[in-house]
């Protein structure tokens, strides 16, 4: 993991990729995301895990939510905490490498990784590694959603762009993310003590962008 770490960090600390990041900061959730808010009680403690500069973190508190939100990347995290401060919303905003999590365990309600984030945890052993650090931190009966990019529409669509299962969206960089099918998906899922309550292709803004994978699931 550590390699890859740095490559991640390289990203999410430059231009375009901090410049995508800005611009989705002010839309909604997506409409998949908004389909599987429909499983967390009310009032739940949600750890997001990958949060960049709070897409998700600032819809999910304006819906009632609890949130922890953690990021590799302090030129993510930096401008997140601040609008956070600036809008009067009580989030916490944490700058910490997701693969080991500085949790208590059986802490969060729901733990949330959502933007593809689980396709930057390269090598099977650290997916497994950060399914189960989901798995200790969550409640008991806890839920559990992440998500990935979906191998078969970017052999499709985006076939200049992949190499096997890696997708490179950004030019000149190492940095990628691993496409999955369901199965593979649930497999990951299961092998970490997981019940899959659903893993499946989600819309994303509009049916245009294509889908991509999600899995639900609980502790
Ligand atoms: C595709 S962006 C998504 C950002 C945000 N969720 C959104 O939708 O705008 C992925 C984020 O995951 C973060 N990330 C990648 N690997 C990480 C790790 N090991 N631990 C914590 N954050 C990580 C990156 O720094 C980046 O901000």
């Amino acid at each position: 993991m550590s390699n890859n770490i740095e490559i991640v960090k390289k990203l999410y600390s430059e231009e375009p990729a901090l410049k995508d990041m800005r611009d989705y900061t002010n839309k909604k959730l997506k409409i998949w995301e908004n389909e599987v808010v429909s499983h967390f009680s009310v009032k739940s403690w949600i750890l997001d895990i990958g949060c960049g500069m709070g897409r998700e973190a600032f819809c999910l508190y304006d819906r009632g939510f609890r949130i922890t939100a953690i990021d590799i990347s302090e030129k993510v995290i930096e401008p997140a905490k601040q609008f956070a401060l600036e809008s009067k919303r009580d989030i916490e905003f944490l700058l910490t490498d997701g693969l080991d999590l500085p949790f208590e365990s059986n802490t969060f309600d729901v733990v949330i990784m959502w933007s593809q984030t689980f396709g930057l945890f390269y090598e099977e052993e650290n997916k497994i590694h950060i399914l189960k650090e989901c798995s200790r931190v969550l409640k008991s009966n806890g839920i559990l959603s992440f998500s990935g990019h979906d191998k078969e529409f970017l052999k499709a669509k985006y076939s200049q762009y992949l190499d096997g299962k890696k997708f490179f969206p950004y030019a000149d960089t190492d940095c990628y993310w691993k496409a999955f099918t369901t199965d593979e998906m649930i497999d990951l899922a299961q092998k970490t003590g997981f019940s899959v309550v659903e893993c499946k292709r989600g819309i994303v803004y509009k049916e245009e962008d294509g889908p991509i994978l999600h899995c639900v699931c609980r502790k």
